[in-house]
């Protein structure tokens, strides 16, 4: 058996409020948990979107009430609530841009507004961005100007995950992450996955895509699943949302790349743990680890994961690893299949939590 830390996930939609069909912190931190996760960042594209206190209060209402894993939940950016959001700092674990279109509302149009964020938002506590192609661009200009860490999430091509390699070597202040969709699957996978099942921003890529992110490993700061878990009435309908669930295959699909020698465990802690730890400013948690069993041979299937989604891009694959045992701040929180921990055991890992 194999002992790790409890891993951090900085980037998870939990869809509450507004969602709770697809997910809510109780089914979405189960998943956490049975993939090895210990803590999660959860993202504010919610219904309504967390941009101010009452939504903020929403989310946090849920999730003191029903997440199962410790948690911090990110304000997200909108035109107007740049000064909003820099009282509202010390209360959230980050703030999130959204630059390209992607599911739900929020989206950061115009160079001001972005401008305006990076000079309200405190320079201390962490700023991501999803910003694909040119916008990734922008954000690496910005935060070379103001000098400032930025975060880019879902880093998905290769001439994105050059550019930013050609920032770090300039002294830009940026991280990254990358999912294991990206690193794992490519367009050719999409006549197995389905076309509507297949949507996710940004898009499954090509191989030559794949094969940069892979060869650029010592760019990728972390890896984050991006669980974005749609249902498959939505994903199967006529206009199918973008996103996959991520949260219980993460850990399999990398100790399996371990396996085949392609990663380290040193290289798949430091993305899981430490550099999250690090770049987000987070909590250590006592008396936490999570025990793998780093041959344990499996399938994928979906009816047997704890997402509320009721599917997975990766059904059927085969993997080499699998997390056994999970202690929470010295409960057992999870055991071979079975959750021990109740909702609202989660705490909220912003410096004051509400
Ligand atoms: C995400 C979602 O569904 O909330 N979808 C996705 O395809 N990644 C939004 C996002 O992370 O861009
Ligand atoms: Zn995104
Ligand atoms: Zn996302
Ligand atoms: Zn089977």
């Amino acid at each position: 058996m194999l002992r790790l830390p409890g891993l951090i996930d900085p980037h998870v939609h939990l869809r509450e409020p507004g969602a709770t069909h697809k997910e809510d912190f109780d089914s979405g931190t189960t998943a956490a948990l049975v993939g090895g996760f210990t803590m999660v960042m959860v993202m504010p594209n919610t219904q309504p979107p967390l941009v101010d206190s009452p939504s903020l209060a929403l989310a946090y209402d849920a999730a003191k009430a029903k997440a199962r894993c410790d948690y911090g939940i990110y304000l997200g950016a909108s035109t107007d609530n740049a000064s909003t959001a820099a009282v509202l700092a010390p209360k959230v674990s980050g703030l999130k841009m959204y630059l390209d279109q992607t599911y739900g509302p929020l989206h950061l149009d115009g160079l001001d507004a972005i401008q305006t964020h990076f000079a309200n938002w405190p320079f201390d506590r962490p700023l991501v961005a999803h910003a694909e192609g040119k916008s990734l661009a922008t954000v690496l200009l910005l935060a070379a100007q103001n000098a400032r860490p930025v975060h880019i999430c879902h880093v998905s091509r290769k001439e994105e995950i050059i550019l930013i390699r050609k920032a770090k070597e300039k002294g830009v202040p940026v991280t990254c992450e990358v999912t294991p969709h990206h690193l794992f699957l490519t367009e050719d996978d999409l006549p197995r996955i389905g076309a509507g099942r297949g949507e996710v921003r940004p898009p499954l890529a090509s191989t030559a895509d794949r094969e940069a992110l892979w060869a650029n490993l010592e760019v990728i700061d972390c890896f984050a699943t991006d669980h974005a878990p749609h249902t498959l009435a939505e994903n199967d309908g006529q206009t199918p949302p973008p996103g996959f669930p991520g949260l219980e295959t993460a850990l399999g699909l990398l100790l399996t790349a371990v396996h085949q020698g392609r990663l380290t465990i040193d290289e798949l802690v430091s993305r899981m743990y430490t550099n999250p730890q690090r770049i987000f400013g987070l909590p250590k948690q006592d008396e936490t680890m999570i025990e793998v069993d780093p041959d344990a041979a499996w399938e994928v299937h979906s009816n047997e994961l704890h997402t509320r989604c009721g599917w997975t891009p990766f059904e059927g694959i085969q993997l080499r690893g699998r997390v056994r045992r999970v202690t929470l701040r010295g409960e057992l929180a999870y055991e071979d299949g079975e959750i021990h921990v109740p909702p609202g055991f989660g705490v909220n890992v912003a410096p004051i939590a509400q």
